[in-house]
């Protein structure tokens, strides 16, 4: 079995974290004779002092050309006063919608061994395991016209919320089949008492509920949503958004499991190409450090094995290998506490790996 796999590891702690996945992907090689082709690609701030453009046509076509891409992460400060259309973040837009990649998986889930990790109360999350659907093309980030310019003699800075139609139908199937595979529970979340492409979008999410007669249907608007998920988390099973709400109550729900670095994310595309990343992002202040939690990019690595490539024995291998890592008391600083074992990134990727490679 032969995967290309393109690597972009990006600015900031990206490229450390990227680091440790590889070295969890070179262990699933071996352990189970894959063979996985890498190419390095540069995207966002790396890639602008390279070549002037945050996403270079050379790296499109590398992600392109691959079975799936493996992301670190964009950005960094000094790139601040860059003009919007050369800054990192704007490199991550443009991938996504160059591979068509629509439909963004951020599962927020709660190991029993980071109970005390969270900020919320263990009797709160113990058990959450909530999967966040979010649309990922569309939206008030893509939608046109937007700028600033002056209106009526005042500036003004505008942005406009368009889906159409097929967009939210393919990205409703999505979570449909998504809640098909869990616990067949679906809320869709909205601000349809305000906004027109809120109401569309409940009008269209409803109609495609009529394929999925299993599939138990709910209607949330999103400033609930946002309260809900820290009021009683364990209500939710799939969450659909589009693609700002997605965002906002993403990084929210990765809260709730106890840090930003622990959650991973695979962005599709309707073949089975798609991009895995750890939600965070690229923290400059971190970088070199080896401080960093590695398991978001890691567990990004067995969304990859599962969704582009259809090896599912292999996913549960790496979440495994986590879990066993963390119950022997392992932890990054980020989600150290009490009689736990200090280690850092590297420290932490080796032991992941090491796992993998003993466990039956
Ligand atoms: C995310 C990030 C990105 C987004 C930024 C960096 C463009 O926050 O992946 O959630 O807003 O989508
Ligand atoms: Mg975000």
């Amino acid at each position: 079995m032969r995967y290309k796999i393109a690597l972009l590891a990006g600015d900031g702690i990206g490229p450390a974290v990227l680091d440790e996945g590889i070295k969890v992907l070179n262990a699933i090689e071996q352990k189970f004779g894959y063979c996985f082709e890498y190419e390095k690609a540069l995207i966002g701030g790396c890639a602008y002092d390279d070549c002037g453009k945050p996403l270079p046509d050379s790296t499109v076509k590398i992600a392109k050309d691959s079975d799936a891409v493996y992301l670190g992460a964009v950005g960094d400060w000094k790139y601040d006063a860059l003009p919007p259309e050369v800054r990192p973040e704007k490199a991550l837009l443009g991938i996504r919608k160059e591979l068509n990649l629509f439909a963004n998986l951020r599962p927020s889930i709660v190991f029993d061994e980071l109970l005390e990790s969270s900020t919320l109360k263990p009797g709160i999350i113990k058990n959450v395991d909530i999967m966040i659907v979010r649309e990922l093309t569309g939206d008030v980030y893509f939608g046109q016209p937007r700028g600033i310019d002056y209106i009526n003699g005042e500036r003004a800075g505008f942005n406009n919320m368009i889906y159409f139609e097929k967009e939210i139908e393919r990205i409703a199937h999505v979570a449909f089949q998504t809640a098909m595979k869990r616990n067949k529970r679906l809320c869709s979340v909205d601000k349809a008492n305000v906004l027109d492409a809120s109401r569309l979008w409940r009008e269209v999410v409803t109609s495609v509920s009529n394929s999925y007669p299993e599939v138990e249907l709910t209607h949330m608007y999103v400033d609930n949503a946002a309260m809900q998920l820290i009021r009683n988390p364990r209500q939710f099973d799939v969450l659909l958004t589009g693609n700002i709400f997605g965002d906002i109550l993403s990084d929210e729900a990765s809260m709730i499991s106890g840090s930003l670095g622990m959650l991973p994310s695979a962005s599709l595309s309707n073949n089975e190409k798609g991009l895995y990343e750890p939600i965070h992002g690229s923290a400059p202040d971190l970088k070199g450090k080896n401080v960093v939690n590695p398991i978001a990019t890691i567990l990004s690595a067995a969304m990859m094995m599962r969704y582009s490539f259809g090896k599912d024995i292999a996913a549960s291998t790496i979440e495994n290998a986590v879990k066993s890592v963390l119950r022997q008391g392992y932890r990054t600083p980020d989600i150290c506490f009490g009689k736990a074992i200090q280690v850092g990134t590297t420290q932490m990727g080796d032991l992941i790996a090491k796992e993998i490679l003993t466990a039956d």
